[in-house]
């Protein structure tokens, strides 16, 4: 690494999904040899970075109001004869392109998902003001290539990319556009990446991919057959995975989530709504009889397993007898906590083209009833710990003086009295108390 180049400032604000906070982590890593540093500050930043995202209207629109504002910082930097860098990455990105400077001229550079290893060359392509500064190419193996294995997180807990893209097309989702097709990486890389992270003292990995279950090493070895290989990995003690699809999650996985003690007993398995005839329309490739099956099955492999999943309401065509069938199939699974979103149309989307779009006002009110009963559910699943001993992996220091802060293996938030020495250890807590978010609990150990 370079040590001669001087020191400018970068500011990345990451919006969405665990993928994007992996992306703004590597896009830190691949500026660094050019003398960038991370600020938490975007006024005095060389170059502002907003990671973005694209899954919902919402998501989108927050993103162009936040350039606006740093267009403000940007021309006040310009007054007193400094100079600020726009870029724009991610998937808004990746699905506006050269939109987004029609939009906001004040944008210097437009990467996409797949082409932020070109940020070095983007940047001294705007500085010029010359050329495109805009990269959105579909090619994961160029830039997993061109990404080093090393990591500078500090953490003890790491997301590690180990699939993009996805063929599902989902009536309503925009990531097979985004994001493109699935990709894996070779297992031999994600294991270098992986055996670095325990290096700098990572315990616990989030392996991701956006559609996860369909990782494939190439020699037919899937998600099972890698989690298996980093399992082995010494000081790695804990393995989670991200997001699931119902179709692809196999019965090797099933296995290793009754087998691996390094594998943690949550799942993150979005069903989006209990109706047959809209996950038809979702184009979801599965029944409300299927997704009961399966879980049935990992909770057979996995009895303790903690469920979480993603829902949609008001979709179009959704009638008051779908959403009731969500309810349904919510009150059969058991949620330990959940996402729920109104229906948001994207355009370019199947759904967004789809008659039988749903009033605000429904949505709305769905939403409420629905987001009510998961609400339920997760305060009913916290209070269900009250009493036990959890192995908390301890990650940082609480918000009060004296406390410390982790995950249980259910991925709840759990904190107690105890020392900052612990970060980094998995230790006993007896929870005493639980609220809808989080745990408080007691160390159950000598600490001297
Ligand atoms: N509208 C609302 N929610 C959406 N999601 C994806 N696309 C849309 C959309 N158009 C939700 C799904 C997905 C999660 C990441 O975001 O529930 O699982
Ligand atoms: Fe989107 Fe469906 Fe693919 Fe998930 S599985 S990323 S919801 S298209």
């Amino acid at each position: 690494m370079s040590t001669s180049a001087p020191t400018k400032r970068l500011y990345i604000k990451t919006y969405g999904c665990q993928m994007n906070v992996y992306d703004s982590e590597r896009m830190a890593d691949v500026l660094r040899p050019l003398g960038y540093v991370l600020s938490d500050v975007a006024e005095d930043a060389d170059l502002v970075v907003l990671n973005t995202c694209h899954i919902r209207e919402k998501a989108t629109e927050k993103v162009y109001s936040e350039l606006g504002r740093i267009k403000r910082m940007k021309a006040a930097k310009a007054e007193t004869g400094g100079a600020m860098l726009l870029a724009v990455a991610g998937c808004v990105a990746q699905a506006e392109g050269a939109e987004i400077v029609r939009r906001q001229p004040a944008v210097d550079l437009v990467v996409g998902p797949q082409s932020y290893h070109r940020l070095p060359e983007l940047i001294a392509r705007a500085h010029r003001a010359s050329g495109e500064a805009l990269a959105a190419d579909f090619a994961p193996e160029e830039k997993f290539d061109a990404l080093t294995a090393e990591r500078s997180t500090t953490g003890v807990t790491a997301f590690l990319t180990v699939q993009e893209g996805c063929d599902k097309f989902c009536a309503f989702c925009v990531v097979p556009y985004t994001r493109g097709p699935e990709y894996s990486r070779p297992a031999a890389a994600i294991e270098a990446e992986a055996r670095a992270l325990a290096a700098r003292g990572v315990r616990e990995v989030t392996l991701l991919g956006q559609n996860v279950n369909a990782y494939d090493d190439g020699d037919g070895g899937g998600l099972a057959a890698l989690v298996r290989r980093l399992a082995k990995i010494p000081g790695l003690a804990r393995i989670r995975y991200t997001t699931s699809h119902p179709r692809d999650l196999d019965d090797a996985l099933i296995a290793a989530h009754g087998e691996l003690e390094a594998l943690m007993p949550h799942l993150h398995l979005p069903v989006q709504a209990g109706s047959d005839r809209v996950l038809k329309a979702m184009n979801r490739g599965h029944t409300a009889e299927d997704y009961l099956r399966l879980v049935g099955r990992i909770r057979a492999a996995r009895p303790d397993i903690a469920l979480s999943g993603d829902f949609i309401v008001g979709f179009p065509g959704e009638r008051d007898e779908d959403f009731e069938a969500t309810l349904r199939l919510v009150r059969e699974v058991g949620y330990a906590s959940a996402f729920s979103f109104k229906y948001s149309r994207r355009p370019g989307t199947p759904g967004a083209a789809m008659t039988g779009q749903v009033a605000e006002a429904v949505k709305a009110e769905r939403l409420a009833r629905l987001q009510a009963l998961l609400d339920e559910q997760q305060a009913g699943f916290n209070a269900a710990q009250v009493g036990r001993v959890l192995p908390v992996l301890i990650e940082k220091a609480g918000r009060h003086a004296g406390q410390v802060a982790g995950r249980s293996p259910y991925l709840q938030a759990v904190h107690c009295a105890g020392d900052a020495n612990l970060i980094g250890r998995i230790v006993p807590v007896r929870i005493v108390e639980a609220g809808r978010m989080s745990l408080a609990g007691e160390l159950e150990m000598a600490t001297a």
